[in-house]
């Protein structure tokens, strides 16, 4: 999950690469470098610890400059994330340079029979063999291309991987062996660009090749060739992605993750557009490829999903359940892919993913792929593995989200599921027209909805500050807001570091009650549903524990302040739409904890936000 760039043109190429990690730094920020190869065939490499800003600073004081180069954002997986463990990597004699995004799994085998060889390596990383071995390929007089291909074939694991040599200053290859994570081909006029991601690139071009699962690109700066690991040359498809890359900048606030929070009007709108017919009362999802004979053929439905996705998952359970009467499993992917999980022709699986590349949940549909089931995918990023692989996709459009804390993915998400299940409630005929009319209309108003809830912006900042030094908090939320209340832990363990739990309100009483006291701020979902009375009597049962209770409630509710000690109030939303509503304040919560705790919360410690490795 670390971000590679490339270029090879007219352009000065670290200045193009370091643009281009600092897009990707949400992908990993332990260490960063760049190498470039000078017109005499010598490698020069700026590399260090630390985030993105480190190396910059190496550069103002130390310049590069080149046309073709390649760099690196890490997430150490091999060796702690020093100087000499940063990418990218050179072989011994400094003919080959690397950068790996992936894992190299029988790395200690491949190195222990280089240093048999003679081989010298100078960190502690499994890339550094892909490095050693092409060049130990070269000096067996292989081409650059024969050497790579070589090495490929040694290597096991996922990996994207791009490599330059000293011997050939004009090309550079770039490699995707499994499920590591995408590489992205940009083409240029008369320049090459390449990257983990398309963000990283898209303001020099639209024009995007995209690498799959054992195909290698060999890039000149006005050619490229992609062929397999045998060297055949295959055709590949270009994509236009329309994008914008301003899109993509923080504008007015501090953070990536306020901006994102605050996108989520505009992204509710844009995830709706074109599919939901307001007039008309339908909803139209082509993308889907959905058929009556598929229709008829799917009579379950897996969700497999990581993170924020899964919990996203667990609400589009409720979704899919109540209005297409669909039984709905969710799945943990990580889980799901190694328990021989009951799968058929029969199945429908859907894959969550905001990235469309987290390792876990592509090898989960592989998976299910397998065993008979369709693939459908509800995904942001564009030209993705996920969309690329389903049958039929949802593209959130939610826009870039930088910040490694998924806040609009997760509503979008949502959004889209219960697209899904409208359409799919309504073509099993369990959704009449007029049932439809009524859902179209409860979606017209969420955007506007969720426009409010941003209002309450300060309040839900003073609350943040009284709260900032508690060690533990307390989340709960019965029915569709069990997930709501997941989700509003998990956001602040993510970037504030406060321990948080998540629980079922009902289960209360069967182990968490048991760590309430003064110091446990309970939050508490209890907004107005046919839950209401029963989420009322957890309020009190935490109450009369001594906890402090922070209550999500509906506008106008004067019982709830009577009941928990502090409210933030929300619009009223329709119970199937309300987790969308509902969690918005929780985002808001943790980001100002973790503000007032001076965390990073765009680049908390130890998470990214692309996890392509297993
Ligand atoms: C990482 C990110 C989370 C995200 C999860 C799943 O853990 O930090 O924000 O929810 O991966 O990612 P995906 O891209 O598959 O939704």
């Amino acid at each position: 999950m670390c971000g590679i760039v490339g270029y090879i043109g007219d352009r000065q190429a670290p200045e193009v690469i370091y643009d281009g990690l600092s897009k990707l730094e949400y992908r990993g920020y332990d260490s960063a470098g760049i190498a470039v190869l000078k017109i005499n065939g010598f490698v020069e490499i700026r590399r260090d610890a630390g985030k993105l800003s480190q190396l910059g600073k190496l550069l103002d004081k130390s310049p590069l400059s080149g046309h073709i180069g390649i760099g690196h954002t890490r997430w150490a997986t091999h060796g702690e994330p020093n100087q000499r463990n940063s990418h990218p990597h050179k072989s011994m004699n400094g003919r080959v340079v690397v950068v790996q995004n992936g894992i190299v799994e029988n790395y200690a085998e491949l190195k222990e029979e280089l240093m048999a060889e003679g081989v010298v390596f100078l960190s502690d990383t499994d890339t550094e063999v892909i490095a050693q071995l092409a060049e130990r390929y070269l000096e067996c007089g292989y081409s650059f291309v024969e050497s790579l291909r070589a090495t490929l074939s040694r290597l096991r694991g996922a990996n994207a991987v791009v490599a330059m040599t000293a011997d050939q200053p004009d090309t550079l290859i770039c490699a995707r062996l499994g499920n590591a994570g995408g590489v992205a081909i940009g083409v240029g006029q008369n320049e090459m660009f390449l990257a983990s991601d398309i963000p990283a690139i898209l303001e020099h071009t639209s024009r995007m090749i995209f690498l799959e699962n054992g195909q290698m690109a060999v890039l000149k700066r006005d050619t490229f060739e992609v062929t397999n690991l045998q060297g055949e040359p295959l055709d590949v498809e270009e994509h236009f992605i329309p994008w914008d890359p301003v899109s993509a900048v923080k504008g007015e606030h501090k953070h990536f993750m306020q901006k994102e929070i605050y996108d989520q009007p505009g992204a509710l709108l844009s995830t709706m557009g074109g599919r939901v017919d307001f007039e008309n009362g339908q909803i139209h999802l082509p993308e889907m490829n959905l058929t009556p004979e598929l229709i008829k053929k799917i009579r379950r439905v897996v969700t497999v999903a990581c993170g924020t996705s899964y919990y996203s998952g667990l609400v589009g359970k409720f979704l899919i359940e109540s209005i297409a009467r669909l039984p709905v499993e969710v799945e943990y992917a990580s889980e799901f892919r190694y328990y021989n999980p009951i799968i058929d022709e029969h199945t429908a699986v859907i894959s969550i993913t905001q990235s469309g590349e987290t390792a876990d949940t592509l090898a989960a549909s592989e998976q299910a792929r397998e065993d008979g089931a369709t693939l459908w995918s509800i995904v942001n990023a564009i030209g993705s593995q996920s969309m690329r692989t389903a049958d039929g996709h949802i593209a959130m459009q939610a826009g870039p989200e930088i910040g490694v804390a998924s806040t609009k993915a997760y509503t979008t998400s949502i959004i889209d599921q219960y697209l899904l299940a409208c359409v799919l409630g309504s073509m099993r005929g369990i959704v009449s027209d007029s049932q439809m009319k009524e859902h179209v209309a409860q979606l017209a108003r969420l955007p506007e909805l969720a426009g409010r809830v941003l209002e309450n912006e300060a309040a839900v900042e003073k609350l943040a500050h009284e709260f900032a030094r508690a060690r533990d908090f307390l989340f709960i939320g019965r029915g569709i807001n069990y997930p709501t209340a997941l989700e509003g832990a998990l956001k602040l363990k993510e970037i504030s570091y406060i321990h948080a739990e998540g629980y079922p309100a009902g289960e209360m009483k069967h182990g968490p009650i048991a760590l309430i006291d003064e110091e446990m701020p309970v939050v508490a979902v209890v907004t107005k549903d046919h839950l209401y009375e029963k989420m009322i009597s957890q309020v009190q049962q935490a109450k009369a524990r001594g906890g402090t209770v922070i209550a999500i409630a509906t506008e106008g509710d004067e019982q709830i302040a009577q009941e928990a000690d502090r409210v933030i109030y929300v619009p009223e939303a329709p119970p199937l739409l309300a987790p969308i509503i509902n969690v918005i304040p929780l985002q808001l919560l943790a980001y100002h904890i973790a503000v007032w705790r001076g965390c990073d919360v765009d680049q908390p410690r130890n998470l990214a936000k692309s996890v392509t490795v297993e």
